[in-house]
């Protein structure tokens, strides 16, 4: 195993004023995503959307990798370049998803484990060979009724630790990503005790599985109350909460914390973000690997229609440059009406 090579990627991918955009949606959830703007989830289209957010010109300031989906990374743009060439050619690190989703642990109701590790290892090594340097996978959790399980959060945990040292293995660095959903009226209390509890988890058998902290970035959800909770905590209590779990559980050796957006709107993603960076700095940078968070504006704004692709890329644009703000504890509300 190469640390050095899965290092400088990882903190490539860290780097100052800089984020991941998560355009690695399956089939079924970019359905979703153009369902709700009134548009079909043709190849064609998913083509164009892809194309309009990775030929936005500057993006690259504030973006330093991009997660892709398998048809993706075989997808070409609009002009015949392949999309992980598109990307490199900006300077921009091609990522992939490898896990193949969460689906009903056995004997759990109610709960996930991720599936995807059979034949992982030569998926890696074709990634690869396609442009991939970094990879992503996600295991889900959900708060409530007993949940998460011990059995839940220990076979996910397991899972995850056998991706990454795989990952390792192939030269690609492993985004590890354990969800906690923040739906539900759970308080941010309980949020902070379940993602402590999935984070021991996850650190012990990354350890156990000989994979290294330094060529790893973690990808995590924020402590939040839950969605539905009726008294919800504020921007400084979010950012102090979620700070604590993660001084308590991550190891400083991890060069960065890539912060999903699971849900939140686009505005507070970057003000939690923001307000954790402001009290910084701290052992690992904070950043975002964002999907809805940086790309709900633009996809509202593009609406499937040619004649906004620019309105498109301006919204996209905005989000990143916003975030890249937010890095840095720069970023302040009124920025929002800027244009
Ligand atoms: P969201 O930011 O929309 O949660 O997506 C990030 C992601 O990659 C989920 O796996």
């Amino acid at each position: 195993m190469d640390v050095q090579q899965l290092e400088s990627t990882a903190r490539a991918l860290v780097a100052e004023g800089k984020g991941i955009l998560a355009a690695d949606e399956s089939d079924g959830t970019i359905k979703k995503r153009f369902d709700s703007i009134g548009i079909e989830s043709t190849e064609a289209n998913r083509q164009a959307y892809r194309d309009m957010l990775f030929t936005t010109d500057g993006a690259e300031e504030y973006i330093s990798g991009v997660i892709l989906f398998d048809e993706t990374i075989r997808q070409s743009a609009l002009d015949g370049t392949p999309f992980p060439q598109v990307l490199d050619g900006r300077g921009i690190i091609p990522g992939i998803k490898v896990d193949l989703g969460a689906k009903p642990l056995a004997l759990a109701d109610g709960e996930t484990v991720t599936e995807g590790l059979d034949g992982l290892r030569g998926r890696l090594e074709e990634y690869r060979s396609l442009g991939a340097r970094f990879a992503k996978w996600r295991a889900t959790y959900s708060i409530g009724g007993g949940r998460p399980s011990e059995y839940c959060v220990w076979t996910n945990a397991h899972a995850l630790a056998r991706y990454a040292a795989l990952c390792q293995e192939a030269g690609i660095v492993p985004i590890v990503e354990p969800e906690v959903l923040q739906d539900g009226t759970h308080t941010i209390e309980e949020s902070a005790v379940a993602t402590g509890r999935v984070l021991q988890a996850v650190f012990t058998e990354l350890h156990d599985q000989r994979v290294d902290f330094r060529g790893t970035l973690l990808k995590p959800n924020m402590v939040l109350s839950g969605y539905e909770a009726s008294d919800r905590a504020g921007v400084e209590a979010v950012a102090e909460q979620t700070l604590e779990v993660f001084y308590r559980h991550v190891p400083a050796a991890v060069p960065g914390i890539v912060f999903l957006s699971g849900g939140q709107t686009d505005e507070d993603a970057t003000a939690h973000l923001n307000a954790m960076n402001a009290t910084g700095p701290h052992p690992w940078q904070l950043s975002f690997s964002y999907g809805r968070a940086l790309q709900a504006p633009a996809l509202k704004a593009w609406g499937g229609e040619v004649s906004k692709l620019e309105a498109g890329q301006q919204a996209y644009a905005k989000r990143a440059r916003l975030n890249g703000a937010a890095r840095s504890g720069d970023y302040k509300p009124e920025m929002e009406d800027a244009a």
